[in-house]
């Protein structure tokens, strides 16, 4: 009834999974858009958000027959990159959800990220659901657009369900030796304790209706007092970032309470919101495009806000609202807590390569790469947006010390012509790349070069 949907807020729900498994692209499926074909090398490395209005949801699920049944005003999807350098994304976007959806390749089954994200998932107990996705690489598969899996299945030859059967019980053998039962969800007796597997493909469309309807119903069902509303502002930091025109923003999740254009907010500074927009529904906020301005907007929701001062926020650090019965003080103090756990994880050593990325989810992930033993490359200092003059000068106090470590590793950003200039002259080297293991391809070509 329409009093319930008032009182529930909308789940937020994170979608996880090793490498190309086919995440970015289910969601474009969804949304119909093309952002997965516009990422560089075709990898995610940002985190994401969209909005899922219940309207569309309804409209994708028609066919199922089930439309009466959404209490819930949207579902909101926090896309993650799946590469094994976004570790800390991962378990950003995993921290934030009431429920995942876990995506397997059914040509692959198990991959290392996969156990990974289950790893996650198993630690923080957030329910979930498989998508066995790519059903259409089958062989002789015969596509049925959007449709329900049921009815495609029945399209299918002998000889193609005897395959898929065949890789669905190798799916759920690999997920039992990882200590978990689980099962097709439509021969699923006992949701809760045997997790859902729900076969889909991103290209066709196939199973869409299924795992739509099977998300915002097991939430729903189960999940009634997590997601009913409450006004405590719960908001999370994804990314800070500068887009032209509107100085440096973050994109935040709102998980619960409201937020108001003006309301006085604490992260690592004290500012008032000048600005707060979100994408159209049905848009990825990690993209650049249109914004929608809003005087306010109530959980749960993908937020970007623009105010001054924001450049010292912190991807992964709550923002807290001071109400009228705040102390500053306090509130102050709780955002420095959360603060220092996540710059403990950009460790400053004394010498070491510098790194610069477009974002601070970004220059995170690069320094956690930076760190794995079989990369092992010491950082000794960090920047954000485009390399400048100052930056350049900052790596060449390495030229005395250790030669080699005079080198920026710039990713994803511009070089300015000066700094280019200043950089040639003083012998400082910048290796640029737009995919994070690129960057270290090149250093390590260069370091090899130096042994010959
Ligand atoms: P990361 O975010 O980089 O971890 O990858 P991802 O899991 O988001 O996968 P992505 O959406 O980038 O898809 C990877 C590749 O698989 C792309 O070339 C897609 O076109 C392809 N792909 C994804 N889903 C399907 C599917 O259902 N069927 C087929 N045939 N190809 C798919
Ligand atoms: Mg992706
Ligand atoms: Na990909």
């Amino acid at each position: 009834s329409p009093k319930q949907s008032e009182d529930l807020r909308s789940p937020i729900c994170c979608i996880m999974g090793h490498v190309d498994t086919g995440k970015t692209k289910l969601l474009d499926c969804i949304r119909g858009t093309n952002v997965q074909e516009g990422e560089a090398g075709g990898i995610t490395q940002q985190i994401g958000a969209t909005y899922f209005p219940a309207a569309n949801i309804r409209e994708r699920t028609k066919e199922l027959k089930a439309d009466a049944t959404l209490k819930v005003p949207g579902l909101l999807v926090i896309d993650t990159p799946g590469h094994e350098s976004f570790t800390n994304l991962r378990s950003r976007g995993s921290g934030l959800c009431d429920i995942a959806i876990l995506v397997v390749d059914i040509m692959h089954g198990l991959e290392p990220q996969t156990i990974e994200s289950l790893n996650l998932l198993k630690m923080r107990k957030t329910e979930f659901i498989i998508a066995l996705n790519k059903v259409d690489r089958l062989y002789d598969w015969k596509a049925r657009r959007n449709s329900p899996i049921g009815m495609t299945l029945k399209k299918q030859t002998k000889d193609v369900l005897s395959e898929f059967n065949r890789r669905v019980t190798h799916v759920i053998t690999q997920f039992k030796e990882q200590g978990l039962n689980t099962e097709l969800y439509y021969k699923n007796k006992e949701m809760g304790e045997t997790f859902s597997i729900v076969p889909t493909s991103a290209v066709t469309g196939e199973g869409i209706p299924d795992l739509l309807l099977l998300l915002v119903q097991w939430t729903q069902k189960t999940m009634v007092e997590k997601l009913t509303f409450s006004d405590e502002v719960q908001c999370t930091v994804l990314e800070v970032k500068v887009i032209e025109g509107l100085g440096t923003t973050i994109d935040v999740v709102l998980v619960n309470g409201v937020l108001h254009e003006g309301d006085q907010i604490v992260g690592p500074i004290v500012t008032s919101i000048r600005a707060l927009l979100t994408p159209h529904p049905m848009k990825e906020i990690r993209v650049k495009g249109a914004y929608m301005q809003h005087k306010e907007i109530k959980a749960a929701q993908g937020i970007k806000i623009a105010a001054q001062g924001l450049e010292h926020a912190i991807a992964g650090t709550s923002i807290y609202v001071v109400g009228p019965d705040d102390d500053l003080e306090d509130i102050k103090e709780a955002a420095k807590e959360d603060m220092q756990s996540v710059m403990s994880r950009i460790d400053k050593s004394g010498e070491g390569v510098y790194v610069q990325a477009s974002t601070l989810g970004s220059l995170e992930a690069l320094l956690e790469f930076l760190k794995t033993p079989e990369v092992n490359i010491p950082v000794s200092g960090i920047g954000l947006g485009p390399v400048h003059k100052k930056d350049v000068m900052k790596a060449s106090v390495m030229l005395e010390k250790k030669n080699e470590y005079a080198t920026i590793l710039a990713f994803d950003v511009k070089v300015t012509p000066e700094a280019r200039e200043l950089a040639d002259e003083l012998g400082v080297r910048i290796f640029i790349a737009d995919i994070i293991y690129h960057l270290f391809d090149q250093f390590k070509a260069y370091i090899d070069g130096l042994k010959e």
